[in-house]
């Protein structure tokens, strides 16, 4: 594909598990821009993810989530490519940080057993799935909020070359048509 400055920020989004880690830095080695996780840049300011729940609770890791996009986003280069964590999308005020810095969000839609395959031993990184029973739940409630994003796709293979090749297709799309404008 043709690089240009043109394709914007995607980020991609959706519930623990989905693939947004993974996926997000393949999408970015494919089109060689910068790749950025929003959790490992607050473990890297901040320190460990269940620590900060163990100290600050999850509004207080929530208020932090917040702080690092606010200083994340604006440094961004574009194109580039932005995996956030599974809750950071549920707030209004991140919606609206994304919406300010003109984030491209797709949401990697994974049926709630793989999820469940992909989470259920990993309760040590993640404080939210550790009650199974409360996981289904948020799962269930956080569904129609992910729906909101630009772009849906699903993430329910083991294998992502083929959700890779349609992201690749959307990222050459919307470089193009932002070009496009550019020059009109
Ligand atoms: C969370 C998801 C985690 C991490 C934190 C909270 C959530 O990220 O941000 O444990 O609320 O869904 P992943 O989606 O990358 O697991």
């Amino acid at each position: 594909m043709e690089h240009t400055a043109h394709t914007p920020l995607l980020v991609l989004i959706g519930f623990m598990g989905a693939g947004k880690s993974t996926v997000g830095r393949l999408l970015a080695m494919r089109l060689h821009c910068p790749f950025h996780d929003l959790d490992v840049e607050i473990e890297r300011v901040h320190g460990e993810i269940p620590e900060l729940f163990e100290s600050y609770g999850e509004s207080g890791f929530r208020a932090i989530e917040h702080h690092t996009m606010d200083q994340l986003l604006p440094r961004m280069r574009r194109p580039s490519v932005l995996a956030l964590g599974g809750g950071a999308f549920l707030q209004p005020a991140n919606r609206e940080l994304l919406r300010q810095h003109g984030g491209v969000t797709i949401f990697l839609d994974a049926p709630w057993e793989v999820v469940l395959s992909r989470v259920r031993h990993t309760g040590e990184q993640r404080p939210l799935a550790r009650d199974l029973d409360a996981l289904r739940q948020l799962y269930e409630l956080r569904r129609p909020v992910y729906l909101q994003a630009d772009h849906i796709f699903s993430s329910a293979e083991h294998d992502p070359h083929s959700l890779l090749t349609s992201l690749v297709r959307l990222a050459e799309e919307l470089g193009a048509r932002h070009q496009h404008r550019a020059t009109l």
